[in-house]
């Protein structure tokens, strides 16, 4: 196997992280592995439970399919980013709190991470729509109901100038 290692750079959370990194390191592993942002969990590691989403320049990717040297001089947003600056939670992250939105907690980042990824592109979404965007990730807990009753609060704080 190559030892070979690859200079990278990337902005995470609006922060400037470098590393040099072998090519087959997966974005996730660089992410909580190398800057102990494991708030992005794994799951399958094979891009079917979408516990693993972060935002690529402000779009959800699975960030097990992507290798690290990919990601290099993109803007990544993890959980941890959703907060607000001074580190209380987001309205969606409240939101998921107050609808009970999770029990575990397993997919409650990749979930997060979609449903902020809907709401920046489409503020007022339809359910339809909620449970298109969550419908790559997988919940073994909450029936998903409470997920999207979060996603819908959630917009209508929002809407009220909550941020
Ligand atoms: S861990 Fe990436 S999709 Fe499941
Ligand atoms: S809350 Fe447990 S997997 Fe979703």
């Amino acid at each position: 196997m190559s030892s070979k290692r690859y200079d990278i750079s990337m902005l995470v959370n609006g922060r400037s992280y470098a590393a040099s990194v072998s090519a087959r390191t997966s974005l996730v592993d660089y992410l909580r592995d190398e800057l102990r942002l494991t708030g992005t969990h794994v799951g399958c590691e094979h891009g079917i439970c979408g516990a693993c989403s972060v935002m690529l320049d402000g779009e959800p990717v699975r960030s097990c399919l992507m290798y690290a040297v990919q990601a290099s001089g993109h803007a990544i947003t993890t959980v941890e980013g959703l907060a607000q600056p001074d580190g209380s939670m987001s309205v969606l992250q409240d939101s998921f709190c107050e609808t009970h939105g999770l029990q575990c907690g397993y997919c409650t980042p990749g979930m997060l991470i979609a449903a902020q990824g809907l709401l920046d592109r489409t503020p007022q979404p339809s359910e339809e729509e909620i449970r298109d965007a969550i419908g790559g990730n997988l919940c073994r807990c909450t029936g998903y109901q409470q997920i999207v009753a979060a996603v819908r609060l959630a917009s209508e704080r929002m809407a009220r100038g909550e941020r």
